[in-house]
């Protein structure tokens, strides 16, 4: 019996797409027929699309890029494939039912044709193609693509990954390099964590010690902040973004169809602020950029001084960066110094609130009220469901032993990014810790991540509307390296890139595995420090 079951189970593995002829790309599109024979590409073929369109322009060079790499040739530029079978054309037609980012893949012996209602899509057809030209193969004179017919689309808006560049600082060059690696994976958002207790990150014209004092710390934490003794290196830490660097990046994201949404901390993870400008801070004791991990008790005061000077550093954030939301944190507000404060009490008393959690409420509301004068909106972590979130903020979940926020934020109906510890917080150990660096904690594997679903399941069909989408968040407490946040991310963006990609029936974990395969030989082509001990052959 044991046995038969045995052979019963490996027929389902075989025949559920393992040993497919289905071409190995990740995020696995959404409809994929595979036909017969292969187009050639030769040092003769052309790209062809529209020559007036700069953006065309790039997105074919990014194809062109990923040929050159194995040929050794560039591909020609033309406006018209007429008398000429031998193109790749980009083609953009009227709006359809596929939406911005959707896109039609057609490779047919005498040529390739990607078409989408957008430049997004393309992009993303662009992606889908270099994920299908053969791998390794140096000074090839021609490449060969299988035949075949994509029809695929994203199944959320919001496909996302965030970096804290405040607990370490990440070179320009890393965030581009990171943004390439994104845009492989056809994630579209770049959430951008700037500000917190150990650093601030962004320069701010109009309040030059929010750098000059609040970017840099006089030492940082060795080892786990729970190890006894406590061990600090002794050595100044710090850098920040100038506006010269942040424009390059928004720019560098834009070329790829990545939206950058910066967080601006309010008004917990303020320690940084508060230390370059006293008069920020809820106690008249001063204090230095925070050497130590862990949620800190510093708040913004909630008078009017706090609110001009966060208005003013959110004008110029606004400038910076043209996507729809700007992040202001909220989370780990501990209200301990709002509590001791008689000022902030009689604060509270004045507005007849209940508490500090409604006088949070007050804040953020506050803040939304500029940010909606301005046309922007705002998003905040789940906390700020707490007292009441402003009508039109969006809610970032992350707090997996606490339902309640997410409950309240879909019955609220608020847009809601969904990023639980348990599955989204790419901090986590995700092999075995004996022989990992050093991390925060937790467990999180490859198939753990891929397993995950991103709609609740209380809502109903209407209130998963409300679900933009999800991302992974890479805290760095204890990632001070490229490498190191490299070999964090990757290939677990993989598995959540699929997540928010593929429609959930046509999700497989051993045909995920089987095609992941091609896609480390690209991560390896782009000196991608990935977990290795991640690809484990199924079963
Ligand atoms: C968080 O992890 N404090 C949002």
């Amino acid at each position: 019996m044991i046995k038969q079951l045995f052979i019963l189970g490996w027929f389902l593995f075989i025949s559920s797409g393992v040993f497919s002829q289905n071409e190995a790309i990740v995020p696995l599109p959404n409809y994929m027929v595979k036909k017969d024979g292969q187009f050639t590409i030769k040092s003769k073929t052309k790209i062809v699309f529209d020559q007036a369109s700069d953006t065309l322009r790039r997105t074919a060079e990014y194809l062109n890029a990923a040929i050159a790499l194995q040929t050794g040739f560039r591909l020609a530029f033309a406006g018209s494939s007429e008398n000429d079978n031998n193109c790749i054309v980009l083609k953009l037609h009227a709006a359809d039912s596929l939406g911005k980012e959707g896109y039609i893949m057609k490779v047919k012996p005498d040529g390739i044709e990607i078409s989408s209602a957008a430049q997004n899509g393309l992009f993303y057809g662009i992606q889908s193609l270099i994920q299908m030209l053969p791998f390794k193969q140096e000074n090839a004179n021609q490449l060969a693509v299988n035949c075949i017919e994509i029809i695929d689309e994203p199944r959320f808006a919001w496909r996302g990954m965030m970096l804290d560049c405040s607990r370490y600082f990440f070179s320009t060059e890393f965030i581009k390099k990171l943004l390439d690696n994104l845009a492989l994976h056809k994630i579209n958002t770049f959430h951008w964590h700037l500000t917190d207790d150990q650093g601030w990150r962004i320069e701010i014209k109009a309040f030059p010690r929010l750098t000059s004092v609040g970017a840099y710390r006089k030492e940082t934490l060795q080892g786990h902040k729970k190890d006894i003794p406590e061990i600090m290196d002794g050595k100044p830490y710090g850098g920040f973004y100038t506006q010269t660097d942040i424009r390059e990046i928004v720019n560098y994201a834009g070329e790829r169809f990545i939206t950058v949404v910066p967080e601006i901390e309010m008004p917990g993870h303020a320690q940084a602020a508060i230390a370059a400008y006293p008069w920020l801070g809820s106690t008249d004791v001063p204090t230095d950029v925070a050497t130590k991990w862990g949620v800190k008790p510093y708040l913004l005061n909630p008078f009017d001084t706090t609110f001009h000077f966060l208005e003013k550093v959110l004008s110029e954030v606004f400038d910076l960066f043209p996507g729809e939301y700007i992040h202001i944190g909220g989370d780990e507000a501990v209200k301990e110094q709002w509590k001791s404060n008689p000022e902030i009490q009689d604060k509270i008393k004045a507005l007849n609130l209940k508490d500090e959690n409604e006088l949070q409420s007050w804040f953020i509301k506050r803040i939304q009220k500029y940010a909606q004068s301005k046309g922007k909106k705002i998003m905040g972590w789940d906390e700020i469901t707490e007292g009441g979130a402003p009508e039109d903020a969006a809610i970032m979940y992350w707090r997996s032993d606490h339902k309640q926020p997410l409950e309240d934020a879909v019955r609220g109906n608020h847009p809601v990014v969904v990023t639980p510890q348990e599955f989204c917080y790419f901090d986590y150990y995700q092999a075995f810790p004996p022989k990992e660096k050093l991390a925060i904690g937790g467990y999180l594997t490859l198939d753990k991540v891929y397993t995950f679903e991103p709609v609740p399941r209380f809502c109903t069909k209407q209130q998963a509307q409300q679900i933009m989408g999800a991302q992974a968040n890479l805290w760095t407490e204890y990632i001070s390296t490229a490498d190191h946040a490299e070999y964090m991310l990757f290939p677990r963006l993989a598995a959540l890139s699929e997540v928010v990609w593929t429609k959930p029936d046509l999700k497989d974990y051993p045909d995920f595995v089987r095609r992941m395969e091609k896609l480390l030989s690209i991560y390896d082509s782009k000196g991608i420090n990935y977990c290795k001990k991640q690809i484990v052959k199924c079963p």
